[in-house]
């Protein structure tokens, strides 16, 4: 908790000057009036839920068109769709035939965040040209958890990413812990994702006019009855973090981070996630009534509110489990696994890693397939410092410490993407199970595409 506010304070703090930043630069361009109107969403909009899949699946990445502002039509991409895509459910033991067609008139990958699946199929080097299809065979071996599939295409992934290409998926395993489970009623996809717009109301990284949306739309309503419910949540954003809150002191536990449950249910009112985190939070509902109304805010910012529309039934029962999973107790002898630094830095506002910016063919590390190692991962303080959320491909991690203390207790389970504020460092357990190349990087999408990103192979 303490950790947590003076955290918070720092980034607060480096927030400020970026403000001051943001301000000047506001100021000097004096004569952008926006000319865009209202947002499409004058009656309630409804919180999309994207179309649930299961099984072998052809994925289309395809350009098209939403409505952000009224009658302004603004190009997207999506797979399958306009905008974002289906979710894609798989189960722990399962192999699935996945296409992807690409009927863009641009090259593309699909990079599945959060799979610990083998290199050649894991989607940074998998180039699918326009007018293409390519397959793969994903073998599914982790357990249960939320993990999401984005674009990884050199030099192209910010912009991808932004122009709509993002999913869900949900991996279920055999263990039945009676957690609310039916998707789009009490089992909630939700991913922020905020988007800027130039003056034409076309996606724009110059942000003249700036939307928060979730699941695609500006300020939905989410509509549910009053009970336990369950958001898997994802911080869809290319490069803003948030801290999400509910209003009226809603309750709400973080049950599962990024590559799976944790221990036990974690009451947390407020949760800094960054860029490509991912959690899933209980939240309970049933002490409110039909036509209530709680409020969801990314920082200060109401996102999305939560309306209670129906009464659940009367013998409706749930408890909150007391326990989750049970973490086998890692018998490890630290002082003889391989330990690595990675120094993130800004130098001269470029982004590095390790003061080296990205090189397709460089390999940066070489691990053993099968081992463990202790990643020490750093962020500069310096004057320009920004936050840099860490991602590595194809494994999961333990956070052991942040600044040499123990992290929160909901950030102590299986991780993929680890959250640095400027001056922070951590160090992460890694497992090393998949095999091939891969790379580890900043998931601020302008940051990876910059170069702050490095291969290590696995063999
Ligand atoms: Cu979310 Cu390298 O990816
Ligand atoms: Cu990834
Ligand atoms: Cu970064």
């Amino acid at each position: 908790m303490i950790e947590s506010k003076s955290r918070k304070k720092n980034f607060l703090v480096v927030a400020g000057v970026l403000i001051i930043l943001f301000g000047i630069i506001l100021i000097s361009k004096v004569n952008t009036k926006p000319i865009l109107g209202n947002t499409n969403s004058t009656s309630v909009t409804k919180l999309p839920i994207p179309p649930l899949v299961e099984g072998d699946y052809t994925l289309i990445p395809q350009s098209g068109e939403t409505e952000f502002f009224e009658g302004v039509k603004t190009k997207t991409r999506g797979y399958n769709g306009n905008l974002l895509g289906p979710t894609l459910k798989f189960k722990q033991g399962n192999s699935y035939e996945m296409a992807i067609k690409n009927e863009m008139e641009e090259e593309t990958t699909v990079h599945w965040h959060g799979l610990l699946v083998d290199s050649d199929v894991d989607g940074v080097f998998q180039v699918v040209q326009p007018n293409k299809t390519y397959n793969k065979t994903l073998d599914i071996t982790q357990a249960a958890s939320t993990a999401w599939y984005h674009p990884h295409t050199m030099h192209k992934t910010a912009s991808q990413v932004i122009e709509g290409l993002a999913g869900f998926i949900i991996i279920e395993d055999d263990t039945n812990l009676n957690l609310p489970s039916e998707y789009g009623v009490n089992d909630i996809p939700i991913v922020f994702q905020s988007k800027g717009f130039d003056r034409n109301g076309q996606i724009s990284l110059n942000r003249e006019r700036f939307l928060s949306l979730v699941n695609g739309v500006n300020n939905p309503t989410l509509e549910v009855k009053n009970e336990w419910v369950r958001l898997r949540i994802i911080n869809g954003n290319n490069d803003e973090l948030f801290q999400l809150s509910f209003d009226k002191n809603t309750p709400s536990y973080v049950i599962a981070t990024d590559n799976g449950f944790i221990e036990k249910p974690i009451r947390e009112d407020e949760l800094l996630l960054a860029p490509g985190e991912r959690v899933e939070l209980l939240v309970d509902l049933t002490e409110y009534k039909v036509g209530d109304i709680i409020k969801v805010y990314t920082d200060k910012e109401k996102a999305m509110e939560i309306k209670i529309t129906e009464n659940v039934s009367n013998n409706y029962k749930f408890s909150l489990p007391t326990e989750l999973v049970k973490f086998e107790e890692e018998n490890i002898d630290y002082k003889n696994l391989v330990q690595r630094d990675f120094y993130l830095s800004m130098r001269g506002m470029r982004p590095t890693i390790d003061g080296r910016t990205y090189r397709e063919e460089y390999i940066n590390e070489r691990v053993k397939l099968g081992s463990k190692e202790i990643w020490t991962v750093r962020n500069d303080s310096m004057m320009m410092s920004t936050p840099h959320p860490f991602h590595v491909h194809g494994v999961t991690f333990k956070i052991l410490d942040r600044n040499g203390k123990a992290v929160e207790s909901w950030e102590q389970g299986y991780k993929d993407t680890v959250l640095l504020l400027p001056g922070e460092s951590v160090n992460l357990l890694v497992s090393f199970e998949n095999e091939g190349k891969f790379v580890y990087h900043c998931h601020f999408l302008d940051h990876e595409e910059d170069g702050m990103m490095g291969n290590f192979t696995v063999y």
